[in-house]
């Protein structure tokens, strides 16, 4: 199978007769990053789906899922090994972002009247951590019922982010759903924004632009953002706008319209305010036409980041040989919004030492004829 390194170490296959089939979990190695440290590669099976997940970054490596004709397709952006995602630090193919996801306006924060400084590392603001994000961390592994569970350590001082923060980050396989539940405690109050910042293509991860995929995003209103991709602290409406996906709309459709938050994006990448907000809810639904596959995301956080592959410019040649180019892959991310911790009026990224942070989003996969 793609992917894999070495003979697969059955860990846990419970199976009796009496239970609908149960998700098997395997894992190998798969090799060591520059630093030395041993990576491993997990494969969560069941009838459904088939899903890969690297200590590295906690990232997601691949997910085989049908489609309309039963025909099975990797369906995120990927690579074929642990040195490829090392040297990429620009795409954050599958990886799990912290300390905080997305930007931090110039890297720079207060809490409790305390200021903090993040490393910058996107045109004058902080993206995803720092310079060197959970994305690009080894994370410890232990296996649970129907998945893995990664956790990771970031120091008292980690990329400047304040009080030690222990994360959990737990992938499980369900049917044709990929759960993550993600939870965090601390030392001292910091800031917080975990999320996983997969691609997908439902045609495949080798198929071409997604700007033939239909989206329905439950969000009447969305975060516009300035030049450096920095929330204004507006909470716009969608309404008349290319940002209106409330009706199920094709990515490509308005996404060369003369917009000034398209232009500035060069595509969609613009955080979504859900409109829902109480317990799971859902954040998005994506059909793709031609291989008929669906996904379906349901989520406890207020935002979702959609975007576009807009930075993907054929740098990154994917598993299966194929340069990933503009707009081949979308995200859907998850999360606090975007600058949260200099945005009074949006929902807080705060963790205070005695509280946990829990967060649970899925990914549920389908095919439609
Ligand atoms: C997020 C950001 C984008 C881009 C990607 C990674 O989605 O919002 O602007 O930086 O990550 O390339």
């Amino acid at each position: 199978m793609k992917k894999m390194i070495c003979a697969a170490t059955v860990v846990a296959s419970a199976m009796a007769f009496h239970l609908p089939a149960q998700t098997s979990v395997t894992s190998e190695d798969w090799g060591k990053v520059s630093e030395g440290q041993a990576v491993k590669l997990f494969t969560l099976k069941d009838a459904e789906l088939t899903v890969h997940i690297t200590t590295f970054g906690a990232r997601i490596a691949s997910i085989e899922a049908p489609d309309k004709n039963g025909k099975r397709a990797d369906v995120v952006l990927g690579y074929r090994d642990v040195q490829s995602y090392e040297a990429d630090k620009s795409t954050y193919f599958g990886a799990i972002v912290g300390r905080y996801g997305n930007r931090i306006a110039k890297g720079t924060y207060s809490i409790d009247g305390q200021t903090f400084h993040a490393p910058l590392n996107n045109n004058g603001n902080m993206l995803h951590g720092g310079t060197v994000g959970f994305d690009h961390k080894v994370w410890t592994e232990k296996q649970i019922p129907g998945g893995v569970e990664m956790t990771l350590v970031s120091a008292d001082g980690d990329m400047g982010f304040p009080g030690e923060l222990t994360a959990h980050v737990r992938y499980s396989l369900k049917g044709s759903a990929l759960q993550i539940e993600y939870s965090a405690t601390t030392t001292k109050p910091t800031v917080v924004n975990l999320t996983n910042h997969s691609y997908f293509n439902l045609g495949g991860e080798s198929h071409g632009t997604i700007l033939d995929e239909v989206v329905m995003l439950p969000a009447s209103r969305y975060t516009p953002i300035d030049a450096g991709l920095i929330p204004t602290g507006e909470l716009a409406t969608v309404q008349g706008t290319p940002f209106d996906f409330r009706k199920p709309t094709a990515i490509g459709e308005r996404i060369d319209t003369p917009n000034e938050q398209l232009k500035l994006a060069g595509g969609y990448d613009h955080n979504f305010v859900l409109d829902s907000t109480s317990g799971m809810h859902l954040a998005a639904k994506v059909v793709d036409p031609s291989s008929g596959r669906t996904l379906t995301v349901t989520t406890t956080e207020p935002g979702v980041q959609f975007y576009s592959g807009n930075f993907l410019d054929g740098t990154a040649t994917g598993a299966s040989g194929v340069k990933y180019e503009k707009h081949f892959g979308f995200c859907l991310e998850t999360q606090h919004f975007p600058d949260s911790p200099n945005e009074p009026k949006f929902p807080s990224t705060v963790l205070r030492p005695g509280q946990t942070l829990h967060s649970t989003t899925v990914f549920t996969f389908g095919v439609q004829k």
